[in-house]
């Protein structure tokens, strides 16, 4: 089970900062937004490269940008980052995508908006290290959890079950201690939380006891 902060929400003149504050997470997620995949910008490679030098874990990359078939090696390239996830509706050739970051020495994450459905990319997953999940509309932290995405959650866990490859499930939006033990016991085993753990006093007690509940719920 790991907790992977997203630092949407934080005040952005102390991005460095604010991943200090959270050094048992697991990973720290990071949102490119470009203003067109969805409506809100955030930050791009520069601003992810100097974030590389603040902390050593690992860093994953949610690209919420158009044409992910020619920016994602990039990131994967100059980033820095371990894991990075494109789009699935933002990409014309995933499984070209998938392979060509794998060459590029970085974790390829293949990411879903709510409305898109896992079963057409069923044969294709096997060329991918981990799926995202998202549980609300792409765009914004602090949104309310999407109960309807919980049964694509248990059927992503199926396909992967059937293809014999270790590949982690991760739920990104609205993930917090009301909502992370749904999502585990449908099979998600990578959890982002933005809000629930940066709204919190403590934000490294909120990653633990996010990892505590998504534990107790897989019952592992
Ligand atoms: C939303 C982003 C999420 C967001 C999660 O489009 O992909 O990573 O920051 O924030 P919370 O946990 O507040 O929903
Ligand atoms: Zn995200």
């Amino acid at each position: 089970m790991k907790i992977t902060p997203s630092i949407l929400n934080v005040d952005f003149a102390e991005l460095g900062a604010e991943i200090r504050r959270v050094p048992s997470a697991d990973g720290i997620h990071l949102d490119i937004m470009d203003n067109h995949f969805v409506p809100n910008l955030t930050f791009g490679l520069p601003v992810v490269q100097s974030l590389r030098k603040v902390s050593t874990q690992p860093y994953d990359l949610h690209l919420m940008i158009e044409d992910a078939d020619r920016w994602a090696p990039v990131y994967a390239a100059e980033s820095g980052a371990e894991t990075i996830t494109f789009h699935v509706e933002a990409s014309k050739a995933p499984i070209r995508l998938a392979r060509e970051l794998r060459k590029l020495k970085v974790r390829a994450a293949m990411g879903l908006k709510p409305a898109t459905p896992i079963e057409p990319y069923a044969d294709m997953i096997v060329e991918l290290d981990q799926i995202l999940i998202m549980s609300v509309e792409p765009g914004f932290g602090a949104q309310k959890f999407l109960d309807v995405v919980l049964p694509k959650i248990r059927r992503t866990r199926e396909i992967i079950r059937n293809s014999g490859a270790q590949i982690a499930i991760q739920v990104d939006g609205g993930v917090s201690v009301e909502t992370i033990g749904r999502c585990a016991a449908a099979g998600a085993d990578v959890f982002v939380a933005g809000s629930a753990v940066y709204a919190a006093t403590d934000p490294d007690a909120a990653v633990a006891e996010l990892r505590k509940l998504a534990s107790i719920a897989c019952g592992c």
